[in-house]
């Protein structure tokens, strides 16, 4: 069964929006683990434009499925992954100006900044997954900074505006899946997906778990948290199972 991780940063985007103290992201996390999510992914950014310190040591209490520690790889930041212990760490890049994650982290492009800090996390028993594009290359730099799990950027996958991109998109998902499956790594997928589109994702074999967020948050406004994480698990049971062949 693929592992639904609920992004609940945007819950504490509209908290943020007043600096009040609601709506609470660790109640949505306890909803969302109530209806069935199979872990919580949080973001501390560097800008803390939405989760606050404070949220995530309330997090890491309340949450005893699988607590996900997405942060880039900035000292200040990974000093605080290593005393907050999630069970895993996701490092992605970050830019001041973007409104969400924008592509993959280039591990290629960075090998020793990114072997220290994945080394400085697994050393405090977390496990290391590395938000990267869906290209060969970035996942063979993952395997030589020694992480455990790679994360691939759905979003070009998510924007696609015609079959022949979106089945381009979905190919290029797929053979990196196999070639980061050969090497020993665990594979997650994230970024933009929603209802419609997650299907051809949990249909790729060996693909482990998915983080998703912007969807779900906007249909829980409407629909309640409960109903949206249901609703989600739904749509990817309903094209399981994916073993690897
Ligand atoms: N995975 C990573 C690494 C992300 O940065 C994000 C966005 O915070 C997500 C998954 C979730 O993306 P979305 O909000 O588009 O579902």
């Amino acid at each position: 069964m693929i592992r639904l991780g609920v992004n609940i940063d945007h819950v504490a985007t509209i908290r943020q929006a007043r600096r009040t103290y609601e709506p609470d992201p660790v109640a949505a996390a306890i909803l969302a683990t109530l209806a069935g999510a199979d872990g919580i992914t949080a973001h501390l950014r560097e800008d803390r434009r939405h989760i606050q310190d404070r949220d995530l040591h309330r997090l890491r209490d309340a949450v005893h499925t699988r607590f996900n520690f997405e942060c880039a790889a900035y000292d200040e930041i990974l000093a605080i992954a290593v005393k907050l212990k999630p069970d895993e760490a996701t490092l992605v890049p970050e830019k001041r100006e973007e409104l969400t994650t924008e592509g993959g982290l280039d591990v290629a492009g960075q090998l020793d900044t990114i072997r220290a800090a994945t080394a400085r996390l697994r050393d405090a028993g977390i496990v290391v997954s590395l938000f990267i594009d869906s290209n060969l290359h970035q996942v063979d730099a993952a395997v030589t900074v020694g992480a455990q799990a790679i994360e691939f950027h759905t979003g070009t996958y998510a924007d696609a505006t015609t079959v022949l991109e979106r089945e381009g998109e979905l190919a290029k998902l797929r053979s990196a899946t196999s070639h980061a499956l050969d090497r020993g790594l665990k594979v997650h997928m994230g970024h933009g997906l929603n209802y419609q589109n997650v299907a051809a994702i949990v249909r790729i074999p060996g693909v482990e778990e998915l983080n998703i967020g912007h969807s779900i948050i906007s249909r829980a406004v409407l629909v309640g948290m409960d109903r949206a994480v249901r609703d989600m698990k739904e749509a990817m049971c309903e094209h399981f199972p994916n073993p690897r062949k």
